[in-house]
């Protein structure tokens, strides 16, 4: 298997025609790129990075072939004892990124045939009447672009399904951008509205894509810590690190990976904190129907609230199509136009007939989410039992599908060491959550397990971990 640095996508290679397809593909690529510093006439195969490993340019096998085009443009493989790697070029502001920690897990997951408790996305299908509504929708020739930020239907339809939850009248022209997954909103929103050199608070630990989104906005990122047992905000801290330069803060509730849902009085606290610096608040509620012992709050609701919050939510783990990537922004005009000008240049519109189905899915019957509710909150009593019964300390959730447990009764050394050992040794994948702190060594005590699995597989990974997790 190789990545494709440019497209990011894995390959097969391992045959001849993969491999020359591969190589085709990879030239056209990198003929396109006139700016790059590529040589322009010789290319090498040593631009796949093999998956299976973190590895350089300098762990590549030196025999595989390289590739050169004759004097007359015609491409031969010919073999060369010498290949010269070429240093993996990314902008400065990607730099510090690296293959995401998700990626690396689910590879390690195949090649030990592990059970993947690691990636949130569920081994179950979406519900049929939403994958009828695509079908019919591409049936009926809905194919082509979609308008830029929404076909009105589902603007139409996001619009009601958020005064139904948050009780706000939103303009679905000018209030609604959909985006390609609520990654899109955010990227959308920081790239809309963040200008070189703003500071933005993020509470960490965080989701991956916010601080890659935030260094592509040329943001100051500056960090506030939710601690266990409870991962509670904390207010005064929150208050020490806002400035006359801070533009937002970003929120996530329910939140990724702790499973904390924001209360009433620490909203009310984020709030009243960011009218009085006239602070913008991002608001990333993807788990909104995931909360168990206690309701969603959208900070949007809360008085003086609306005209400074861009709420952002998608369908994927609401309707466990993750892989769907329908998502959307709501703000009030003067932020929206920011963020559908980003949209605008990014992706510009999102797959239209999966957009129709989506005006089928959120209008979905109440019982739907009551249902969904309680299927996740069965899976959620499953693992948090297991995991104790395993001998974890567990932060049990009161949303997500995501669980975090203290490891260090098991003795090892961080979170990666133990995460290596429980797949290689348990079979078993979990996260490890120093990846999601600004300062890693706050989490290298936690991990993370998601409960996004059907229950058999959920007991499955339970049982192998009671067998083969030992103390050390
Ligand atoms: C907190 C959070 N925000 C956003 C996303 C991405 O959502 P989407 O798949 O709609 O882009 C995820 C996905 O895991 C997430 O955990």
């Amino acid at each position: 298997m190789y990545l494709d640095i440019y497209s990011g996508s894995a390959t097969s290679a391992s045959s001849p025609s993969m491999l020359s397809f591969t190589i085709r593909s990879f030239i056209s690529k990198s003929k396109s790129k006139s700016k790059s510093n590529l040589p322009s006439r010789r290319y090498s195969l040593s631009h796949l990075i093999p998956l299976c490993s973190t590895s350089s340019p300098s762990s590549i096998s030196p025999d595989l072939p390289t590739m050169s085009t004759s004097h007359n443009g015609s491409n031969q493989i010919t073999p060369q004892p010498q290949p010269q790697p070429q240093p993996f070029q990314v902008a400065k502001r990607l730099e510090k990124f690296k293959t995401t920690i998700f990626t690396q897990m689910s590879l390690l997951a195949a090649q030990y045939g592990a059970i993947n408790l690691g990636q949130g996305f569920p081994n179950f299908d979406g519900p049929e009447f939403v994958k009828e509504a695509a079908i019919e929708a591409i049936r009926d020739g809905k194919n082509q672009y979609a308008r830029g930020y929404g076909i009105p239907d589902l603007n139409i339809t996001i619009a009601d399904r958020f005064r139904k939850d948050t009780g706000l009248e939103v303009d679905p022209e000018k209030e609604i951008i959909v985006t390609t997954g609520c990654t899109e909103a955010i990227a959308a929103t920081m790239l809309g509205l963040i200008n070189h050199g703003d500071e933005v608070i993020v509470f960490s630990p965080c989701y991956d894509s916010y601080l890659a989104t935030l260094s592509m906005a040329g943001a100051k990122v500056k960090g506030v810590t939710l601690r266990p047992p409870e991962f509670s905000v904390p207010i005064e801290e929150l208050k020490s690190v806002i400035s006359k330069n801070t533009r937002a803060v970003l929120i996530n509730t329910p939140h990724n990976p702790t499973g904390k849902v924001f209360t009433r009085e620490e909203l009310n606290a984020i709030a009243s904190i960011c009218i009085d610096n006239d602070v913008l608040v991002f608001s990333d509620e993807v788990y909104d129907k995931l909360v168990y012992d206690v309701d969603h709050i959208s900070i949007a609701s809360l008085p003086g609230m609306f005209e400074r919050t861009v709420t952002m939510n998608s369908l994927g783990k609401t309707f466990s199509l993750t892989g769907w990537k329908i998502g959307w922004a709501i703000a009030p005009p003067h932020l929206s136009w920011g963020i559908k000008q980003a949209h605008s240049f990014l992706t510009f519109a999102t797959a239209t007939p999966l957009q129709w189905a989506s005006v089928a899915a959120l209008r979905a019957p109440d019982s739907y989410f009551v249902e969904l509710k309680r299927d996740y909150m069965a899976k959620r009593a499953i693992l948090v039992e297991g995991l104790k019964d395993v001998g974890f300390e567990v932060f049990s959730p009161s949303g997500t599908y995501f669980v975090v447990v203290d490891h260090t009764p098991f003795g090892h050394e961080d979170d990666i060491a133990f995460c290596e050992y429980l797949i290689k040794e348990v079979g078993v994948v979990a996260i490890p959550t120093s990846v999601f702190y600004l300062n890693p060594e706050e989490g290298k005590n936690l991990v993370r397990f998601a409960f996004c699995k059907d229950e058999a597989t959920l007991r499955a990974a339970i049982e192998r971990m009671k067998d083969k997790l030992n103390r050390k």
